[in-house]
């Protein structure tokens, strides 16, 4: 069941996502979580890191599990999720080294995805963080992808591509190419998911996840048969779904 929760703007889209996260840690200091990149959950990152600093609320005994990374960059490079994710949240968090999972690009893919799929089996994800793409996609699933999916390899879409030029000086040939994504069945076994979206560009695939068919054509919709499903979106996001039910 989806519960769609509409705010004002991104601010209010990051406070409200960051109550759901400290309920959980609070009532569960060695919750496992799955983590998004992106601008989306900038935010509720930030919010993280100055309730750990102010308030000493700790992740020492949490474990993440990243949903993607792109294949063909080094993992120091700045727009590496590894880099990514280090910059924007656990370089100022006390979770240690070894309870941060992001999937590797480094040596044989396939088998660092069968590997990771093992992992997330055994993680019981209690929190999965997601954003959406454009095109409806979660994760790096782009449209078309099996529900039933686990960690693959996937060739990123046109689409795609250019939401992601703008981390890579608006130069589309910078942009990776392929990408190591959990797939959508690895996301669909967490207990609790929570996705953020804000802005305009947003709003067509959240009118389509919400409201629309469950189809692989839109991966997000698959949200719609998840028992416990949050969407925070602000008023551009929302759209229609704005005006309609507010
Ligand atoms: C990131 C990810 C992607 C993004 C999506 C939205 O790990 O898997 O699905 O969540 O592309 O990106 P932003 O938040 O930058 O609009």
């Amino acid at each position: 069941m989806i519960k769609v929760i509409k705010v004002k703007d991104y601010d209010e889209i990051s406070a409200k996502a960051f109550e759901v996260m400290h309920e959980l840690i609070s009532e569960k200091p060695d919750a496992v979580l799955g983590l998004a990149t992106g601008s989306s959950p900038i935010g509720l990152y930030k919010l993280m890191i100055k309730d750990h600093k102010e308030n000493g609320t700790s992740y020492k005994d949490v474990r993440t599990y990243n949903l993607d990374e792109y294949i063909g960059l080094d993992r120091n490079h700045p727009e590496s999720y590894y880099s990514f994710m280090h910059r924007n949240l656990f370089d100022e968090l006390d979770i240690p080294e070894e309870n941060i999972h992001i999937p590797s690009n480094v040596g044989d893919i396939y088998e660092n995805c069968d590997d990771y799929n093992r992992m997330l089996d055994e993680a019981n994800i209690d929190l999965q963080i997601l954003g959406i793409g454009s095109n409806g996609h979660i994760g790096f699933n782009e449209p078309g992808t099996s529900f039933d999916s686990v960690t693959h390899i996937v060739d990123l879409k046109e689409s795609t591509i250019k939401d992601n030029a703008r981390f890579f000086d608006n130069d589309i040939s910078k942009v990776p190419t392929q990408a190591i994504t959990m797939g959508i069945s690895n996301v669909m076994s967490a207990k609790k998911i929570l996705l953020v979206a804000s802005g305009e560009n947003k709003a067509s695939a959240i009118q389509a996840t919400v409201m629309g068919p469950v189809t692989e054509n839109v991966p997000a919709s698959v949200l719609q048969n998840h028992p416990d499903v949050i969407i925070i979106v602000d008023e551009e996001a929302a759209g229609s779904l704005w005006k309609q039910k507010r």
